[in-house]
């Protein structure tokens, strides 16, 4: 499962970078909204320019499926690697589904149920994003959504592939991993709680005292 990282927060982008665990980005209109960055076309060829994988902005006509399309067209001209990303309802799935002709790679986005993956895979997007904390949220098994796609996308081997958005802590990551999703896009704060365990902090002081005793020993038997 490759790891995506869900902001439009350049530090936790390029931080995130430097560990060579991130494979793609995405973003969404709250997330770029936080970052008060004006220039949205400017802010995703930044990121663009960071992250050689995919990285996903988000159409923000919605009206009509030709909206949708000619807005899509607009954001995927600002970098190779952008990937188009398209609420699934009526529109944006025609849309979706003329853009996937033109060649246009989309990510079908506020994905909450098995029956709009379908769709989206039918329409030939790229990704699917379901959306597991927000479904928790309102009382639904997230996770028990993405495992019923990634076994749909299997038997009818769809290349559609399974983005596990809304990622609220560590173990949905494991959980999502488990369900076979292909991508988990995660916060930077659930990046850093995946890298760090306090086991590996008291391990690390342990064998640092244990080392420091072995050179002051040897260094002791040394100057006698
Ligand atoms: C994914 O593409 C979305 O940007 C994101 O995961 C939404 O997460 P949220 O429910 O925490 O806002």
């Amino acid at each position: 499962m490759l790891i995506f990282l869900d902001t439009a927060n350049m530090e936790e982008i390029r931080q995130a970078a430097r560990l060579g665990v991130v494979s793609g980005i995405t973003t969404n209109p709250s997330l770029v909204a936080k970052e008060r960055a004006g220039d949205y076309r400017a802010v995703v060829r930044e990121i663009a320019s960071i992250i050689p994988g995919p990285i996903s902005a988000e159409v923000l006509n919605l009206e009509t499926a030709q909206g949708i399309v000619r807005d899509a067209r607009e954001v995927a001209s600002w970098a190779p690697n952008v990937v188009v990303k398209i609420p699934i309802t009526a529109a944006g799935l025609e849309a979706a589904s003329a853009l996937a002709r033109e060649g246009v790679r989309t990510n079908l986005t506020l994905c909450f149920s098995a029956n709009q993956a379908l769709l989206a895979a039918r329409v030939g997007a790229a990704y699917v994003s379901p959306f597991v904390g927000r479904l928790d949220d309102a009382g639904h098994d997230g996770m028990a959504v993405v495992a019923d796609i990634v076994e749909i996308y299997k038997r009818y081997s769809f290349p559609t592939q399974v983005i596990a958005a809304s990622i609220r802590h560590p173990m949905h990551c494991v959980a999502a991993a488990k369900a076979g999703a292909d991508i988990s896009t995660v916060p930077y704060k659930v990046l850093r709680q995946m890298i760090e365990h306090p086991l590996t902090d008291v391990g690390i002081a342990r064998f640092a005292q244990d080392w420091e005793q072995v050179s002051a020993a040897l260094a002791s038997r040394a100057a006698l």
